[in-house]
């Protein structure tokens, strides 16, 4: 079980205190070539969380693997490179050129970004030519903006995921009280924090049922009982996003309140309450037994 950043989230070279308190450090996600991104203002906060359009600001690969890789290693924190793409075949060339760098534990493959206008191709398609690329576990990122996201990511399990991220966030609009125009400049924007939440619970329940593969859980986590309740739909890490940006202690607090919420569940190790939000959990049947299956009920 371990405790992450969310993408897009942290700045570990301005921050390296926070991102060494963390298990795994995740960069905002690399495209092929720079970018700048949307213009301002792009951050807009709202009730219950808050609304980027961001729109993928990055530095490019080559800078990235030139310039910030190197810095970034010396954090000693294991790094994870979120890529993002427009097409298949960048998605492989990213996987490629990041195969051969030791410091990268894993990458995540964002599929999902709310703010950008090209629509990717077929999750299938990007997971099989990345999963061809690299040898690195892979996370496939998903939308929870889809009919059926078990669906998406069973298909991302039969091209070669090792894991999945879940979830990224999902569009949402903010106006301006007196003009009543959009407050962001592009219109709407990716909402994030604590509104999530419940449409993260329901990705991660749905995913974890229909792949059993790892899911990193996301989406509206201010606290300990909220990483708990993503471990129980089946999460086995967590990523803290929009509470970096107001708590940068959430994650050593996060992790604390973590550890007394699973000493009262009185499940033992952490990793027994994955799933516990399921019908038959197999983590409480073989440790915890009766009283703990009935006190999340
Ligand atoms: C300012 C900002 C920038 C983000 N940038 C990225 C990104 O580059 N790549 C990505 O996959 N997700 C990105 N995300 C989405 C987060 O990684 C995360 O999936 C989402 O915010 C939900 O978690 P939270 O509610 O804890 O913030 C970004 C989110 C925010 C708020």
């Amino acid at each position: 079980m371990k405790i992450l950043n969310a993408s897009g989230c942290l700045d570990a070279l301005t921050a390296p205190a926070v991102a060494r308190s963390l298990d795994a450090f995740v960069t905002k996600s690399v495209t092929p070539l720079p970018r700048e991104g949307n213009a301002p203002p792009r951050i807009a906060e709202v009730e219950h969380g808050m609304l980027n359009s961001i729109g993928l600001a990055n530095p490019g690969i080559d800078r990235f693997l030139a310039h910030t890789l190197p810095r970034l290693r010396e954090l000693e924190v294991p790094i994870w490179v979120s890529v993002g793409g427009f097409a298949v075949a960048e998605y492989a060339d990213l996987c490629d050129r990041l195969d051969d760098r030791p410091e990268v534990e894993a990458i995540e493959l964002n599929v999902s970004c709310p703010n950008v206008d090209d629509v990717p191709a077929s999750v299938g398609e990007i997971v099989a030519a990345s999963r061809a690329a690299t040898r690195k576990p892979l996370y496939t990122k998903l939308s929870p903006a889809t009919a059926d996201i078990a669906e998406v990511a069973r298909a991302a399990q039969k091209a070669g995921t090792d894991g999945l991220s879940l979830v990224n966030t999902i569009l949402g609009l903010a106006l301006d009280e007196q003009t009543l125009k959009p407050r962001l400049s592009r219109g709407a924007g990716g909402l994030s924090g604590a509104a999530l939440k419940p449409i993260a619970l329901a990705a991660v329940y749905a995913c974890y049922e229909a792949t059993g593969l790892p899911i990193v859980g996301m989406g509206g986590i201010t606290s300990g009982r909220d990483a708990l309740e993503l471990v129980a739909a089946g999460a086995a890490s967590v990523a803290l996003g929009t509470i970096l940006f107001a708590d940068p202690g959430a994650p050593a607090r996060i992790r604390a309140e973590l550890a007394s919420e699973i000493a009262n569940l009185g499940v033992g190790e952490i990793d027994n309450a994955i799933g516990l939000a399921h019908a038959e959990p197999a983590a409480i049947s073989k440790t915890a037994g009766r009283s703990a299956a009935m006190s999340v009920q």
